[in-house]
């Protein structure tokens, strides 16, 4: 069950990428060389608690040290039963990997609610040094110790080349939709010098899956600082969102993970669309394919200078209610999708500068607006390169076509982006999104996403085409 992140797959028509691997990820897997030393000193690591504690050390100790350290994590975790790779999440209400065979299981929540009077009171304990902390991201000084502490610390590709580096504004946009609570957004710091460690957020959401509205937390940015790593802090991170989730009477949530954990409800793969060829090689995010040269490439993923519909123009306030109802009607068609009110999409799909940006096609003739397309901004850093520190990044977010093809929308998309100086737009192949990311020139990455549900058991796992959730 564990992936691998082995192979580097081609470009469509010759650009060789190594990025698929590197920016698909929403966490290093946890066959990556970073985890596997964390899991080979296990055993030297003081542990939070008891309940979390991991199992695997003894097994470890006894392998042939002859193996690089991917292979010895790969060995040992083949030789480990399912049930003992995940001490912590066998003890969680999710779908198990042995429950996947069984047939006779239903749908729907896995553990019935409780009274919010039953539900633990006081936060989970912290090692001594610790405390915990409720960040007010509307605080500047707050949200820029929780910009540094992700920039710094947060997702890295596997060879430790890049770095997400979420924005201030984007932080604030993320964590502040409409009826957040501000307890969900947690921090953990060092009691002596104040330092911020640790973090992890929740925010409400109404999901659909299949014909059910089910209220949730969308859980995100779960970060803890380099050098508090494989302490099992994370499993206590989680229980404590879950915790405060439950205490306003919310049981299920939604979050992704790069790495496998039990039991993805899909599994997804980023595919990448180099907007600036050049600076997208020099970085090492791509390779020139074989047979290429750099002025083929730069001709290869050359656009227009602007987007080519009559009509696609960026979307604006008064645009709301017809974009509500083309994106409700859109997601309809998918078994797991958000339930957007008008208050959501003025939230998350109003252009914000340097966030997001959505663009309408309003027709010439009768003004109707008839599809819209999205992308939001999350930049990486490029870490020790000479001359280059960015890199630009547009993820494709919610897009519904019903009178311009979606290649030709998706493809203007492309073009708004290269005229806001993205290197790269990336997607996911959920919704529609398959349809065309090879005739855009697209090229798949070889990292995936995991979508994952607590406390809500589906019964088969869903192609990602059958999913029609962007999570940030
Ligand atoms: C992800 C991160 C918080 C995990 O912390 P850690 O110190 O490596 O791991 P810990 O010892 O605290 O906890 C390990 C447990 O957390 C689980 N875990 C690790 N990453 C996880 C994730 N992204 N989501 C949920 N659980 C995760 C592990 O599976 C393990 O539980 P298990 O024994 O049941 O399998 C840390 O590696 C980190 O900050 N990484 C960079 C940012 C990142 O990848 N964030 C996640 C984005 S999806």
């Amino acid at each position: 069950m564990v992936q691998t992140h082995k192979t580097r797959l081609d470009f469509p028509l010759g650009l060789f990428s190594a990025a698929g691997r590197r920016l698909t990820l929403c966490c290093t897997p946890i066959n990556s060389k970073p985890q596997t030393q964390v899991r080979l000193t296990m055993s030297e690591k003081g542990s939070v608690n008891n309940d979390t504690k991991d199992q695997n050390t003894s097994d470890l100790e006894i392998v042939n040290s002859d193996l690089t350290v991917d292979e010895l994590s790969r060995e040992v975790q083949d030789t480990l039963s399912v049930s003992q790779r995940h001490k912590f999440w066998e003890t969680q209400p999710v779908g198990q990997f042995k429950d996947l065979r069984d047939a006779s299981l239903s749908e729907g929540p896995i553990e019935p609610p409780t009274p919010i009077s039953e539900v633990k009171q006081e936060p989970y304990n912290l090692p001594n040094l610790y405390e915990w902390v409720t960040c007010d991201l509307s605080s500047a000084d707050t949200c820029a110790e929780v910009y540094n502490l992700l920039s710094n610390n947060y997702v890295e590709d596997d060879e430790n080349m890049f770095r997400f580096n979420y924005s201030k504004e984007f932080l604030q946009w993320a964590l502040h939709p409409p009826g957040y609570y501000k307890t969900w957004h947690i921090g953990v710091r060092v009691k002596s010098s104040k330092k911020l460690v640790a973090f992890i957020t929740g925010i409400p959401a109404r999901m659909r899956v299949r014909s059910e509205i089910v209220s949730m937390a969308e859980v995100n940015f779960l970060c803890v600082h380099k050098k508090l790593r494989s302490k099992r802090l994370a499993p206590v991170m989680i229980k404590e969102v879950t915790r405060r989730v439950h205490l306003e009477n919310i049981w299920q949530a939604a979050y992704t993970a790069g790495v496998v954990l039990p039991t993805p409800i899909t599994s997804c793969q980023y595919w990448h669309r180099s907007l600036n060829p050049k600076k997208l090689i020099d970085v090492g995010f791509s390779r020139l394919g074989p047979r290429m040269t750099m002025s083929r490439t730069l001709k290869l993923y050359k656009l227009p200078d602007s987007p080519v519909t009559p009509g696609f123009r960026k979307m604006e306030l008064r645009d709301v209610p017809a974009v509500t109802r083309l994106l409700r009607a859109y997601l309809l068609q998918f078994v797991v999708a958000p339930d957007f009110d008008e208050l959501d999409v003025e939230h998350w799909i109003l252009p914000k500068e340097e966030v997001v940006d959505s663009y309408v096609v309003e027709s010439p003739e009768d003004h109707e607006i008839t599809d819209f397309c999205s992308f939001y901004t999350l930049p990486s850093s490029i870490l020790g390169h000479p001359t280059h520190s960015i890199l630009k990044a547009a993820y494709s977010y919610y897009n519904v076509a019903t009178k311009t093809p979606l290649v030709q929308l998706m493809n203007d998309a492309l073009i708004a982006a290269k005229q806001k100086d993205f290197d790269v737009f990336n997607a996911l192949d959920v919704m529609h999104n398959e349809t065309f990311l090879k005739e855009l020139k697209y090229g798949p990455g070889d990292g995936k996403l995991h979508y994952y549900l607590y406390n809500y058991r589906l019964k088969q796992i869903l192609r990602p085409s059958e999913l029609g959730l962007v999570l940030l």
